[in-house]
Protein backbone atom coordinates (compact mmCIF):
# COMPACT_ATOMS: atom_id res chain seq x y z
CA UNK A 1 0.00 0.00 0.00
CA UNK A 2 1.05 3.28 -0.57
CA UNK A 3 -1.15 5.58 1.02
CA UNK A 4 -3.00 4.85 4.10
CA UNK A 5 -5.27 6.62 6.88
CA UNK A 6 -5.93 7.01 10.41
CA UNK A 7 -8.67 8.42 12.77
CA UNK A 8 -9.70 8.11 16.27
CA UNK A 9 -13.07 7.11 17.41
CA UNK A 10 -15.75 6.98 20.44
CA UNK A 11 -14.33 7.80 23.74
CA UNK A 12 -10.98 9.14 23.33
CA UNK A 13 -8.02 7.47 25.52
CA UNK A 14 -4.27 8.43 26.60
CA UNK A 15 -2.06 6.95 24.04
CA UNK A 16 -4.13 7.85 21.36
CA UNK A 17 -1.47 10.38 20.18
CA UNK A 18 1.41 7.73 20.84
CA UNK A 19 -0.43 5.68 18.25
CA UNK A 20 -1.41 8.37 15.65
CA UNK A 21 2.29 9.50 15.85
CA UNK A 22 4.17 5.90 15.37
CA UNK A 23 1.74 5.22 12.79
CA UNK A 24 2.78 8.64 10.91
CA UNK A 25 6.27 8.25 11.08
CA UNK A 26 6.32 4.42 10.25
CA UNK A 27 4.05 5.06 7.86
CA UNK A 28 6.41 7.76 5.93
CA UNK A 29 9.46 5.61 7.35
CA UNK A 30 8.19 2.89 5.30
CA UNK A 31 7.33 4.81 2.35
CA UNK A 32 3.86 5.62 2.16
CA UNK A 33 2.07 8.82 2.58
CA UNK A 34 -0.23 9.29 5.61
CA UNK A 35 -4.21 10.95 5.76
CA UNK A 36 -5.27 11.70 8.99
CA UNK A 37 -9.30 11.63 9.61
CA UNK A 38 -10.35 14.24 11.79
CA UNK A 39 -13.53 13.29 13.93
CA UNK A 40 -13.73 10.00 13.38
CA UNK A 41 -16.11 8.06 11.04
CA UNK A 42 -18.17 11.69 10.68
CA UNK A 43 -14.78 13.48 9.38
CA UNK A 44 -14.49 10.75 6.97
CA UNK A 45 -18.31 11.39 5.79
CA UNK A 46 -17.70 14.99 5.50
CA UNK A 47 -13.75 14.57 3.87
CA UNK A 48 -11.76 16.17 6.77
CA UNK A 49 -8.62 14.62 5.45
CA UNK A 50 -5.22 15.50 6.05
CA UNK A 51 -1.77 14.64 5.27
CA UNK A 52 0.56 14.05 7.79
CA UNK A 53 4.35 15.15 7.70
CA UNK A 54 6.69 14.03 10.32
CA UNK A 55 6.61 16.74 11.98
CA UNK A 56 2.93 17.54 12.23
CA UNK A 57 3.05 14.93 15.09
CA UNK A 58 6.01 16.82 17.17
CA UNK A 59 5.21 16.68 20.87
CA UNK A 60 1.75 14.64 20.95
CA UNK A 61 3.14 11.87 22.47
CA UNK A 62 3.22 13.25 25.89
CA UNK A 63 -0.29 14.63 25.17
CA UNK A 64 -3.88 13.06 26.68
CA UNK A 65 -6.72 13.31 24.02
CA UNK A 66 -6.50 13.15 20.37
CA UNK A 67 -5.04 15.46 17.82
CA UNK A 68 -7.47 14.28 15.40
CA UNK A 69 -10.54 14.66 17.85
CA UNK A 70 -12.79 12.22 17.75
CA UNK A 71 -17.12 11.75 17.33
CA UNK A 72 -19.59 9.11 17.77
CA UNK A 73 -21.58 9.05 14.19
CA UNK A 74 -25.05 7.33 13.75
CA UNK A 75 -24.83 7.93 9.94
CA UNK A 76 -22.02 5.51 9.96
CA UNK A 77 -23.95 3.02 11.38
CA UNK A 78 -26.00 2.44 8.09
CA UNK A 79 -25.18 0.87 4.99
CA UNK A 80 -25.47 4.00 3.19
CA UNK A 81 -23.04 5.76 5.23
CA UNK A 82 -20.51 2.71 5.38
CA UNK A 83 -20.84 2.79 1.24
CA UNK A 84 -20.28 6.69 1.31
CA UNK A 85 -17.19 6.09 4.03
CA UNK A 86 -15.63 3.62 1.04
CA UNK A 87 -16.16 5.83 -1.70
CA UNK A 88 -14.25 9.13 0.10
CA UNK A 89 -11.63 6.32 0.72
CA UNK A 90 -11.23 5.40 -2.10
CA UNK A 91 -11.54 9.04 -3.99
CA UNK A 92 -8.88 9.76 -1.70
CA UNK A 93 -6.54 7.57 -3.16
CA UNK A 94 -6.42 5.77 0.48
CA UNK A 95 -5.87 2.25 0.31
CA UNK A 96 -6.05 1.14 4.19
CA UNK A 97 -7.57 2.45 7.30
CA UNK A 98 -6.27 2.52 10.81
CA UNK A 99 -9.03 2.69 13.48
CA UNK A 100 -7.78 3.58 17.05
CA UNK A 101 -11.10 3.25 19.28
CA UNK A 102 -13.25 0.75 21.27
CA UNK A 103 -15.74 -1.92 20.39
CA UNK A 104 -18.36 0.35 18.17
CA UNK A 105 -15.46 1.75 16.29
CA UNK A 106 -14.14 -1.75 15.67
CA UNK A 107 -18.23 -2.41 14.40
CA UNK A 108 -17.21 0.66 12.11
CA UNK A 109 -13.82 -1.00 10.97
CA UNK A 110 -15.56 -4.56 10.28
CA UNK A 111 -17.86 -2.84 7.74
CA UNK A 112 -15.53 -1.68 5.92
CA UNK A 113 -13.65 -4.82 5.79
CA UNK A 114 -16.83 -6.61 4.89
CA UNK A 115 -17.06 -3.95 1.77
CA UNK A 116 -13.89 -4.55 0.56
CA UNK A 117 -12.16 -1.98 2.24
CA UNK A 118 -9.03 -2.96 4.27
CA UNK A 119 -9.06 -1.47 7.68
CA UNK A 120 -6.76 -2.70 10.93
CA UNK A 121 -8.19 -1.49 14.59
CA UNK A 122 -5.92 -0.63 17.53
CA UNK A 123 -7.83 -0.79 20.70
CA UNK A 124 -8.54 2.89 22.44
CA UNK A 125 -10.90 3.03 25.28
CA UNK A 126 -10.09 3.63 28.99
CA UNK A 127 -12.67 0.58 29.67
CA UNK A 128 -10.68 -2.58 29.08
CA UNK A 129 -14.13 -3.73 27.98
CA UNK A 130 -12.43 -5.57 24.75
CA UNK A 131 -11.59 -9.73 25.35
CA UNK A 132 -9.58 -10.43 22.81
CA UNK A 133 -6.67 -7.85 24.40
CA UNK A 134 -5.15 -8.28 27.88
CA UNK A 135 -5.00 -4.53 27.67
CA UNK A 136 -6.83 -1.56 25.81
CA UNK A 137 -5.08 2.04 25.54
CA UNK A 138 -5.42 4.52 28.08
CA UNK A 139 -6.64 1.94 30.82
CA UNK A 140 -3.13 2.00 32.85
CA UNK A 141 -3.00 5.73 32.69
CA UNK A 142 -6.49 5.50 33.72
CA UNK A 143 -6.00 3.64 36.88
CA UNK A 144 -3.00 5.81 37.79
CA UNK A 145 -5.29 8.46 37.72
CA UNK A 146 -8.09 7.37 39.67
CA UNK A 147 -5.22 5.81 42.45
CA UNK A 148 -4.21 9.08 42.88
CA UNK A 149 -7.12 10.23 43.45
CA UNK A 150 -8.02 7.20 46.04
CA UNK A 151 -4.76 7.98 47.74
CA UNK A 152 -5.50 11.67 48.28
CA UNK A 153 -9.01 10.61 49.95
CA UNK A 154 -7.71 7.89 52.00
CA UNK A 155 -5.59 10.59 53.84
CA UNK A 156 -8.49 12.54 54.72
CA UNK A 157 -10.96 9.71 54.79
CA UNK A 158 -8.36 8.38 57.96
CA UNK A 159 -8.04 11.45 59.69
CA UNK A 160 -11.82 11.71 59.90
CA UNK A 161 -12.22 8.03 60.38
CA UNK A 162 -14.76 8.23 57.03
CA UNK A 163 -15.89 5.85 54.46
CA UNK A 164 -15.60 7.19 51.10
CA UNK A 165 -17.68 6.18 47.77
CA UNK A 166 -15.10 6.69 44.66
CA UNK A 167 -17.44 6.00 41.87
CA UNK A 168 -15.18 5.16 38.53
CA UNK A 169 -16.16 5.06 34.84
CA UNK A 170 -16.97 1.37 33.42
CA UNK A 171 -20.70 1.45 32.27
CA UNK A 172 -20.48 -2.27 31.65
CA UNK A 173 -17.03 -3.66 32.21
CA UNK A 174 -16.02 -3.56 36.02
CA UNK A 175 -12.12 -3.11 35.23
CA UNK A 176 -11.33 0.21 36.19
CA UNK A 177 -12.58 -0.39 39.58
CA UNK A 178 -11.08 -3.72 39.78
CA UNK A 179 -7.44 -2.83 39.17
CA UNK A 180 -8.03 0.26 40.96
CA UNK A 181 -9.32 -0.75 43.80
CA UNK A 182 -6.56 -3.62 44.02
CA UNK A 183 -3.71 -1.50 44.06
CA UNK A 184 -5.26 1.61 45.87
CA UNK A 185 -6.22 -0.94 48.79
CA UNK A 186 -10.13 -0.49 48.41
CA UNK A 187 -11.91 -2.21 51.47
CA UNK A 188 -14.96 -3.02 49.14
CA UNK A 189 -14.90 -3.23 44.83
CA UNK A 190 -18.34 -3.00 43.50
CA UNK A 191 -18.60 -3.76 39.74
CA UNK A 192 -21.52 -4.47 36.94
CA UNK A 193 -20.24 -7.52 36.45
CA UNK A 194 -20.68 -8.75 40.14
CA UNK A 195 -22.98 -6.64 41.84
CA UNK A 196 -22.58 -6.88 45.68
CA UNK A 197 -25.94 -6.58 47.69
CA UNK A 198 -26.67 -3.49 50.34
CA UNK A 199 -26.17 -5.91 53.05
CA UNK A 200 -22.66 -7.38 51.76
CA UNK A 201 -21.35 -3.87 51.71
CA UNK A 202 -22.30 -3.03 54.77
CA UNK A 203 -21.00 -6.36 56.60
CA UNK A 204 -17.58 -5.74 54.84
CA UNK A 205 -17.41 -2.21 56.08
CA UNK A 206 -18.41 -2.93 59.47
CA UNK A 207 -15.76 -5.91 59.83
CA UNK A 208 -13.27 -4.12 58.78
CA UNK A 209 -14.09 -1.29 61.51
CA UNK A 210 -13.83 -4.06 63.43
CA UNK A 211 -10.33 -5.38 62.44
CA UNK A 212 -9.15 -2.04 63.09
CA UNK A 213 -9.25 0.23 60.10
CA UNK A 214 -9.54 3.89 60.42
CA UNK A 215 -11.22 4.22 57.23
CA UNK A 216 -12.48 2.73 54.18
CA UNK A 217 -13.02 2.71 50.86
CA UNK A 218 -15.28 1.77 48.08
CA UNK A 219 -14.97 1.66 44.71
CA UNK A 220 -17.73 1.66 42.58
CA UNK A 221 -18.13 1.91 39.00
CA UNK A 222 -20.58 3.74 37.36
CA UNK A 223 -22.50 0.78 35.38
CA UNK A 224 -23.31 -0.42 39.25
CA UNK A 225 -24.55 2.27 40.95
CA UNK A 226 -24.40 5.73 41.96
CA UNK A 227 -21.91 7.40 44.49
CA UNK A 228 -24.65 9.62 46.38
CA UNK A 229 -27.18 6.88 46.74
CA UNK A 230 -24.87 4.36 48.22
CA UNK A 231 -23.34 6.96 49.93
CA UNK A 232 -26.89 7.51 51.95
CA UNK A 233 -28.11 3.75 52.20
CA UNK A 234 -24.76 2.81 54.17
CA UNK A 235 -24.82 5.73 56.26
CA UNK A 236 -28.25 5.41 57.06
CA UNK A 237 -27.66 1.01 57.76
CA UNK A 238 -24.32 1.60 59.92
CA UNK A 239 -24.17 5.14 60.99
CA UNK A 240 -20.83 5.87 59.53
CA UNK A 241 -19.88 8.85 58.30
CA UNK A 242 -19.73 8.40 54.61
CA UNK A 243 -18.78 11.10 52.04
CA UNK A 244 -18.74 10.08 48.31
CA UNK A 245 -17.07 11.95 45.07
CA UNK A 246 -17.64 11.04 41.56
CA UNK A 247 -14.14 11.11 39.42
CA UNK A 248 -16.01 11.23 35.85
CA UNK A 249 -14.09 12.22 33.07
CA UNK A 250 -11.21 13.54 34.72
CA UNK A 251 -9.91 9.82 34.34
CA UNK A 252 -10.05 10.36 30.26
CA UNK A 253 -7.62 12.96 30.39
CA UNK A 254 -4.41 13.44 31.39
CA UNK A 255 -0.45 12.54 29.82
CA UNK A 256 -0.27 8.70 29.35
CA UNK A 257 1.61 6.66 31.17
CA UNK A 258 4.89 4.74 30.01
CA UNK A 259 2.58 1.96 29.43
CA UNK A 260 0.02 3.49 26.98
CA UNK A 261 2.90 5.00 25.50
CA UNK A 262 4.37 2.08 24.92
CA UNK A 263 1.46 0.20 23.45
CA UNK A 264 0.40 3.30 21.40
CA UNK A 265 3.79 3.25 19.45
CA UNK A 266 3.97 -0.72 19.16
CA UNK A 267 0.94 -1.01 18.37
CA UNK A 268 0.65 1.81 15.80
CA UNK A 269 3.72 0.69 14.01
CA UNK A 270 2.57 -3.11 14.32
CA UNK A 271 -0.70 -1.91 12.31
CA UNK A 272 1.29 -0.23 9.94
CA UNK A 273 3.00 -3.27 9.20
CA UNK A 274 -0.11 -4.95 8.43
CA UNK A 275 -1.22 -2.91 5.90
CA UNK A 276 2.32 -2.37 4.27
CA UNK A 277 2.08 -6.42 3.71
CA UNK A 278 -1.51 -6.05 2.06
CA UNK A 279 -3.40 -7.74 5.12
CA UNK A 280 -6.35 -5.74 6.54
CA UNK A 281 -9.23 -6.82 8.76
CA UNK A 282 -7.33 -7.60 11.35
CA UNK A 283 -7.07 -6.08 14.84
CA UNK A 284 -4.11 -5.61 16.95
CA UNK A 285 -4.06 -6.33 20.34
CA UNK A 286 -1.61 -7.66 23.25
CA UNK A 287 -1.07 -10.75 25.11
CA UNK A 288 1.06 -12.04 27.82
CA UNK A 289 3.22 -8.87 26.95
CA UNK A 290 3.38 -9.83 23.50
CA UNK A 291 1.76 -7.58 20.58
CA UNK A 292 -0.31 -9.41 18.26
CA UNK A 293 -3.25 -9.33 15.59
CA UNK A 294 -6.39 -11.33 14.73
CA UNK A 295 -9.31 -11.43 12.37
CA UNK A 296 -11.41 -8.43 13.51
CA UNK A 297 -15.17 -10.95 13.09
CA UNK A 298 -13.32 -13.68 15.88
CA UNK A 299 -12.13 -11.33 17.67
CA UNK A 300 -14.90 -8.55 18.04
CA UNK A 301 -17.62 -11.85 18.67
CA UNK A 302 -15.33 -12.76 21.69
CA UNK A 303 -17.00 -12.18 25.60
CA UNK A 304 -15.04 -10.32 27.77
CA UNK A 305 -14.29 -12.38 31.00
CA UNK A 306 -14.56 -11.02 34.81
CA UNK A 307 -11.22 -11.84 36.27
CA UNK A 308 -12.47 -13.16 39.58
CA UNK A 309 -9.21 -14.43 40.83
CA UNK A 310 -7.75 -11.05 40.85
CA UNK A 311 -11.76 -9.39 42.53
CA UNK A 312 -11.43 -12.71 45.28
CA UNK A 313 -7.65 -11.74 46.15
CA UNK A 314 -8.29 -7.50 46.29
CA UNK A 315 -10.84 -8.52 48.89
CA UNK A 316 -8.46 -11.01 50.82
CA UNK A 317 -5.25 -8.54 50.82
CA UNK A 318 -7.51 -5.50 51.86
CA UNK A 319 -8.41 -7.19 55.03
P1 LIG B 1 -16.23 3.14 21.18
O1 LIG B 1 -15.49 2.92 19.92
O2 LIG B 1 -15.41 3.89 22.19
O3 LIG B 1 -16.85 1.88 21.72
P2 LIG B 1 -18.87 4.04 20.29
O4 LIG B 1 -19.56 2.79 20.70
O5 LIG B 1 -19.52 5.33 20.59
O6 LIG B 1 -17.41 4.17 20.88
O7 LIG B 1 -18.64 3.95 18.70
C1 LIG B 1 -17.93 4.94 18.01
C2 LIG B 1 -18.46 5.07 16.61
O8 LIG B 1 -18.25 3.85 15.89
C3 LIG B 1 -19.97 5.30 16.49
O9 LIG B 1 -20.35 6.64 16.70
C4 LIG B 1 -20.23 4.89 15.05
O10 LIG B 1 -19.83 5.89 14.16
C5 LIG B 1 -19.26 3.69 14.91
N1 LIG B 1 -20.02 2.45 15.15
C6 LIG B 1 -20.49 1.97 16.33
N2 LIG B 1 -21.19 0.83 16.15
C7 LIG B 1 -21.20 0.60 14.83
C8 LIG B 1 -21.77 -0.43 14.00
N3 LIG B 1 -22.49 -1.43 14.53
N4 LIG B 1 -21.55 -0.35 12.67
C9 LIG B 1 -20.84 0.65 12.14
N5 LIG B 1 -20.28 1.64 12.85
C10 LIG B 1 -20.44 1.62 14.18
O1 LIG C 1 -15.94 4.31 26.86
C1 LIG C 1 -15.22 5.21 27.61
C2 LIG C 1 -16.10 5.96 28.58
O2 LIG C 1 -15.28 6.90 29.22
C3 LIG C 1 -16.88 5.13 29.59
O3 LIG C 1 -16.12 4.67 30.66
C4 LIG C 1 -17.96 6.08 29.99
O4 LIG C 1 -19.06 5.39 30.50
C5 LIG C 1 -18.28 6.78 28.70
O5 LIG C 1 -17.12 6.67 27.89
C6 LIG C 1 -18.65 8.22 28.85
O6 LIG C 1 -18.88 8.72 27.58
P1 LIG C 1 -19.19 10.23 27.18
O7 LIG C 1 -19.22 11.04 28.40
O8 LIG C 1 -18.12 10.63 26.23
O9 LIG C 1 -20.52 10.15 26.50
Amino acid sequence: MKKIGVLTSGGDAPGMNAAIRAVVRYGIFAGMEVVGIERGYAGLLENKMIPMSMRSVSDIIQRGGTILRTARCLEFKTPEGQEKGVENLRKAGIEGLIVIGGDGSFMGAKALSERGFPAVGIPGTIDNDLAYTDFTLGFDTACNTVLDAINKIRDTMTSHERVSIVEVMGRKCGDIALYAGLCGGAEVIVVPEHKLSIETICERLTESKERGKLSGIVVLAEGAGNANDLAKEIESRTGFSIRSSVLGHLQRGGSPSMKDRYLGTSMGVYAVKLLEKGVGNRIVGIHKNKIFDMDIVEGCAMKKQFDYELYNMAAIVAR
